[in-house]
């Protein structure tokens, strides 16, 4: 039997993309290099980077040849994959109306990626922005606190839409908000990770420019979870200048920049790069160092959007709910301001 492009094509109509359950040819999945030598056969599949069906889909289409033309095809290990950049469509985009997503990241917990997450939405809504925020963080919510919400309950609309709660302009979700506070849940693995996907996915977040992940620390499946769930276009992360923060800070840096999940790092946020006393403010002590995170940047040729000090107001605004950067004074809130103000924000949306 000689092998011919069309026999290999019409083998493979016989595999579906599950997210469309249209079959791999018509999607147009199969690229226009397929190869035959004899009885061995060479194709690539495009598939979008992040797809974690892309192995089965290797396996399926080197099982339909096999069966709809014979085992004598050789094809075993010659299904390369081509990463596209462009979607496949899916009966539902999640966050199709959202222009830019991005994670705020961090190795160490306790940094300051809620803080960050929090007054970063304030200071992109300052510039005009429409923002929304979701508190991914599982082990320990803080945006509710920080927004002064935590005894509101988001409600569902008339189509099971979760409606995403409103406060200072900024759409909020937490998975805080689904946990009692009293009985504390423990969330685990497929748990959490379903709960996290229904808010990126059954709550109507509409348009936005913005949309801002607040992450757990480290590296947990939760963030699988999200870069399998939506196509994130870009991470922050979040350090102190301290040696131990940064061994961690590198290890989210390579988590969002392996092969699998690549995702852009924007940049890197030094938080508690030195500690102004609210008396002294012209006084600055490196209490963990000094431009530890910036020198990490430089080694990385990392963009370092901003260096935030410690100061006590921080602590006592996240605590009673108004995030620092409402204010429109003070050291902090204007680094904050001017981490919004960076090029990159803006240019991240005209993609
Ligand atoms: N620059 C700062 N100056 C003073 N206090 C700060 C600063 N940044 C954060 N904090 C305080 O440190 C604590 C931890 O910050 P935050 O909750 O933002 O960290 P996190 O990385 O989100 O922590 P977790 O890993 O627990 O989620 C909070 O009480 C916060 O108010
Ligand atoms: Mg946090």
């Amino acid at each position: 039997m000689t092998l011919y492009p069309k026999l290999i094509l019409d083998a493979l109509q016989h595999v579906r993309y599950p997210g469309t359950g249209e079959d791999i040819v018509t999607t147009g999945m199969v690229a226009d290099n397929i190869r035959i030598e004899g009885n061995s056969v060479w194709f690539s599949l495009m598939i979008k980077p992040n797809d974690p069906l892309q192995k089965s889909l290797v396996k399926a289409s080197e099982q339909a040849i096999i069966t709809y033309i014979g085992d004598f095809v050789d094809i075993k290990g010659h299904v390369s994959v081509m990463q596209v950049e462009k979607e496949i469509k899916t009966a539902e985009v999640p966050l199709s109306g959202v222009k830019c997503k991005i994670a705020v990241s961090s190795g160490k917990g306790g940094v300051g990626k809620s803080t960050v997450s929090a007054n970063l939405a304030i200071a992109l809504q300052k510039q005009g922005y429409k923002v929304g925020l979701l508190d991914a963080d599982i082990y320990g919510p803080s945006i509710p606190k920080m927004f002064g919400i935590e005894n509101e309950r988001p409600v569902a609309n008339e189509s099971g839409m979760i409606v995403p709660i409103e406060k200072y302009g900024i759409k909020i979700l937490s998975i805080g908000f689904f946990v009692n506070k009293e009985s504390a849940v423990v969330w685990r693995g497929a748990m959490a990770s379903n709960a996290i996907k229904q808010l990126l996915t059954e709550a109507t977040w509409g348009d936005l420019d913005f949309f801002i992940i607040d992450l757990p620390p480290g590296t947990s499946d939760i963030h699988l979870t999200i870069v399998q769930t939506i196509k994130l276009d870009g991470a922050i992360v979040v350090s102190t200048p301290q040696e131990v923060a940064l061994a961690d800070a590198i290890k989210g840096i390579d988590m969002f920049q392996n092969d699998k999940v690549a995702v852009p790092i924007l940049g890197l946020i030094e938080n508690m790069a030195w500690f102004t006393p609210a008396e002294l403010p012209e006084n600055e002590y490196y209490i963990f160092g000094k431009d530890g995170v910036k020198k990490l940047a430089e080694e990385r040729g990392i963009e370092l959007l901003g260096q935030i000090p410690i100061v006590q107001s921080i602590c006592e605004s996240g605590d009673s709910g108004k995030p620092i950067c409402l204010n429109n004074d003070g050291i902090v809130s204007s680094a904050f301001d001017n981490v919004a103000k960076n090029s990159i924000f803006a240019q991240i949306l005209q993609k």
